[in-house]
């Protein structure tokens, strides 16, 4: 992977944006993959600026999120359907109907991996993946153990991913149990990935992602087995790179 140490999380999103502002200029109707959780969150707002500033024409942009929770009640804000349509959809100006999020009904769950591994391929794939990653070494929620080869699924969160989850929602029980997210394959079959990381309590995760041995164990690690990943992060975070 290439590795980009950058200053702070805005030196970042001014580089996201370039990269997702000249993949819109040569393909208006561009894939993003969108990773929700706090760490794209300036790399969305240096987004939506630039495409205000330069006057991108976006509408015909479509969306495919990582990740879901399960048995979250419809419209709840921390819903990442909610949370893809605030952070992502509002301010940059997409077209909600070509942003499509896993559906987390339990009502229908048993097909929706099947579903949106469907409409990822109908679409064409993902041109850029943004991906956060977790203190578990977690892509997408595929948490350790994950096949390397995996599609979209549901998995069960681990206790301390939902332990940081937690400020999202009132209480820490509130954070549901189970998830359904793209597979570590799924995310792989996108052209371009965009792996971003801040701050110390990732610096762990982000060595073995790019210098530790390709593992289920670290699902991170996956990224090494992909032609063209860069790496964003801070110092913090790329303190425990060798
Ligand atoms: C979010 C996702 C997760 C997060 C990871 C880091 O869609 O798939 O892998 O990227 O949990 O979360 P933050 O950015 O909140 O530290």
């Amino acid at each position: 992977a290439e590795v980009v140490i950058v200053a702070d999380e805005d030196a970042a999103g001014a580089l996201v944006a370039d990269a997702i502002v000249s993949l819109i200029r040569s393909k208006p109707d561009a894939v993003l993959g969108l990773a929700t959780g706090s760490t794209p969150l300036a790399s969305y707002r240096a987004l939506a600026r630039r495409i205000a500033d330069d006057r991108i024409d976006v509408r015909g942009v479509r969306g495919f999120a990582l990740d879901e929770y399960v048995g979250l009640p419809a419209g709840h804000p921390e819903s990442y359907r909610a949370v893809i349509a605030r952070e992502v959809v509002e301010p940059l100006g997409l077209t909600p109907e070509l942003v499509r999020v896993p559906n987390g009904d339990p009502a229908t769950i048993e097909h929706a991996g099947a579903d949106y591994e469907v409409a990822i391929t109908a679409a064409g794939g993902v041109d850029l993946q943004i991906l956060g990653i977790g203190r578990t070494g977690h892509i997408g929620f595929n948490e350790p153990g994950s096949s390397l080869a995996s599609h979209t699924r549901v998995k069960t969160l681990t206790a301390a991913t939902r332990a940081d989850n937690a400020r999202f929602f009132d209480s820490p029980d509130e954070v549901p149990m189970h998830c359904i997210t793209q597979g570590i394959g799924t995310i792989l079959r996108a052209r371009h990935l965009v792996l971003l990381a801040f701050g110390e309590a990732k610096a762990h995760a982000v060595a073995a992602a790019v210098e530790g041995p390709v593992s289920a164990s670290q699902p991170g690690s996956a990224i090494q087995l992909h032609p063209h990943t860069t790496v964003i992060v801070d110092e913090a975070a790329a303190s425990r790179l060798s």
